[in-house]
């Protein structure tokens, strides 16, 4: 579908987020606005103005992830996809194209133009922004973007040709222990003998910098934990209105992971047209909208183990603040 009369469809565009997906969306919200700990799934951060304010929060001098992420990434580029020929590069929760421009320069024209990359993302909006950058930038380059719930939908998305999967931004902490296992043992095993993933994990710190990255003194990170409500709204025809809540984000030392809520500033009634029902709130009760949990190495060894993984290599800072890992499957 290479479109000649416009610059925008240079690549081709495949949704996966169907009529039958919007069902499952509808349902998911339920079970998580009635269960007794309310909860959203993270994922619902992510419509349009999500994404953008995701990409603002990348660039907080608070949020030390994607400046050190793609700090690696800069330092290692060639090394890391010097096991890649050509094939197909898949990038899952893409967000924005500047961690695969870094990775696309270390590939070189040669391999580029033998290869193609599938960005894959809940947000349509991000895959085509990243899609349409990178195809000015690399006209060699054959880009397939695809619209997909990752959480849900891994099995949909194969390839047949050599991968290079990436799930970079330690994106693998926003899952539960239950979810991962799932996710990165259904990935291990249809990958084939030459592929390898990239997988980032964010790394165990000490807790006021790991707090002030998801509290910026902007407020940048409470607009966008505030949008999910925003997009809950539109999923289920609801009335939540955000000025009604708080901003919560602290680290639990336990379950070592960054828990964001969102906290009723007084007791109210919420409606959903399209579910319903009207969900009350007590004053101080929260909906728990992310985890984001954070690593050690001997965890993210364990982890890999368990799903399925051989480590092929590993690549860190020299603060050791995020790491990482180049495994195939055993
Ligand atoms: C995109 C999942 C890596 O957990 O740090 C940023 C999302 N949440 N600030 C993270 C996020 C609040 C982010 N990930």
């Amino acid at each position: 579908m290479n479109g000649s009369n416009t610059q925008d469809v240079q690549f081709e565009i495949i949704n996966y987020l169907d009529h039958s997906y919007k069902k499952d969306v509808k349902e998911e919200i339920r079970e998580g606005l009635t269960a007794r700990q309310k909860t959203i799934n993270c994922k619902y951060f992510y419509d349009a103005r999500g994404s953008r304010l995701f990409e603002d929060i990348c660039t907080l001098p608070e949020y030390y992830v994607t400046r050190t992420e793609l700090s690696i990434l800069r330092n290692c580029a060639a090394e890391m996809v010097n096991f890649f020929d050509s094939g197909d590069l898949m990038e899952l929760g893409c967000g924005s194209s500047k961690k695969i421009e870094v990775l696309l320069d270390g590939l070189g024209g040669d391999r580029r133009g033998k290869s193609s990359y599938l960005p894959v993302d809940i947000s349509e909006t991000a895959v085509i922004d990243s899609s349409r950058a990178l195809t000015a930038m690399y006209p060699e380059l054959k880009v397939t973007a695809i619209v997909a719930d990752i959480t849900r939908q891994m099995a949909m998305i194969t390839t047949e040709r050599p991968c290079a999967l990436l799930f970079l931004g330690s994106t693998i902490g926003n899952f539960s222990a239950s979810e991962r296992f799932d996710f990165l043992s259904g990935i291990a095993s249809s990958m084939k003998s030459e592929d390898r993933l990239l997988l980032a994990f964010d790394m165990v710190k000490d807790i006021g910098i790991l707090e002030a990255a998801y509290n910026d003194s902007r407020g940048v990170t409470a607009e966008f934990n505030k949008n999910a409500l925003l997009v809950v709204n539109r999923e289920v025809d609801g009335n939540f209105d955000p000025s009604n809540f708080a901003h919560v984000a602290h680290f639990d030392e336990d379950n070592l992971r960054i828990e964001m809520h969102l906290r009723a500033l007084k007791a109210c009634l919420v409606k959903c047209n399209a579910l319903e029902m009207e969900i009350a709130f007590e004053e101080g009760e929260t909906i728990h909208t992310e985890n984001s949990h954070k690593f050690t190495p001997s965890g993210i060894e364990a982890i890999v183990g368990q799903s399925g993984f051989n480590i092929e290599a590993s690549y860190s800072d020299p603060e050791h603040w995020f790491s990482i890992m180049e495994l195939s499957a055993v």
